[in-house]
């Protein structure tokens, strides 16, 4: 199953893309969790200290990979066919709740064609892991779906959009959901987060609705959690929080929805 998690900034993709993540690690399924995002935090979310997020190196600046990956003899020369999947196994690192991550870097421009080789290989990478591999695949994007691209978006199994209430908010949940449905993602559905009213909750389905979509979970807005956040320390395990009991719950239904058939 394949997970994209997108949505304006702050409105919780991180936390939500991790939570999830933790859960289908904790029942036993074989979790990556991609951090699209070109100022990645997704470490922290999944519990790792400041010091050891600080000693991932993305793979688009890990210089020695792209070489490796990429280089010819002939300056300026690079190769465009290589195989990428050693690159989950070396450097996809491992978290406390047993999802291993893989941090891209650099993915923002990527759909703007550019041919050089970080990018090309940072592309080569996305798609031979939503095309091919057979694992739960979550990526925490940035917003938009411009790294997705046609030919490998319809590989994802389902965009969760991220919104709260605020216009902002909902107008890049409706862009995006208008932006996905074209490049071919079959399921698309919001994410309500951080909701503090029943009328929150209404305008979120409304927009929903308006761009053709429904709301497949809603997580009340909560103090400690922000705070939390604010601190860096992570509550995706910690099911005493509504917010991520929900996530929880929504991690059974995408289980149910798309494993079981
Ligand atoms: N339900 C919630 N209640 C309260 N605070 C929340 C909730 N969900 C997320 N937050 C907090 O909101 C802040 C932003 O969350 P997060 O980093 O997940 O958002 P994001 O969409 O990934 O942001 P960015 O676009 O910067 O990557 C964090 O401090 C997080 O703890
Ligand atoms: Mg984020």
């Amino acid at each position: 199953m394949k997970i994209a998690v997108a949505g304006k900034g702050g409105v919780g993709k991180t936390f939500i893309a991790g939570t999830l993540a933790c859960t289908f690690a904790s029942k036993g399924l074989k979790t990556i969790a991609i951090d699209a995002d070109t100022s990645p935090n997704l470490s922290l979310t999944l519990g790792m200290t400041q010091e050891e997020a600080a000693h991932i190196l993305p793979i688009a600046e890990n210089q020695q990979l792209i070489d490796e990956k990429t280089k010819t003899d002939y300056p300026g020369v690079f190769k465009l066919s290589y195989t990428v999947d050693d690159i989950v196994a070396s450097q996809a690192v491992s978290t406390l709740c047993g999802v291993q991550l893989l941090v891209m870097g650099m993915v923002r421009t990527m759909g703007s064609g550019c041919a050089c080789p970080a990018h090309n290989l940072v592309r080569t990478l996305m798609s031979h892991l939503i095309v091919e591999r057979d694992e739960i695949l979550i990526m925490d994007m940035e917003a938009g779906v411009e790294h997705l691209g046609r030919g490998t978006a319809k590989n994802v199994d389902i965009l969760l959009i991220v919104t709260d209430a605020h216009q902002a908010s909902l107008v890049t949940a409706g862009r995006i959901a208008d932006l996905a449905r074209p490049a071919g993602i079959p399921e698309i559905a919001y994410v309500a987060n951080k909701v503090t009213s029943t009328e929150a909750e209404a305008m979120i389905r409304e927009s929903a609705e308006k761009h053709g979509t429904s709301v497949l979970a809603v997580l009340p807005f909560d103090q400690e959690i922000l705070i939390s956040g604010i601190q860096g320390k992570p509550v995706v395990s910690e099911n005493r929080f509504e917010a991520v009991a929900r996530v929880q719950s929504l991690a059974s239904g995408l289980e149910h929805n798309f494993l079981s058939s």
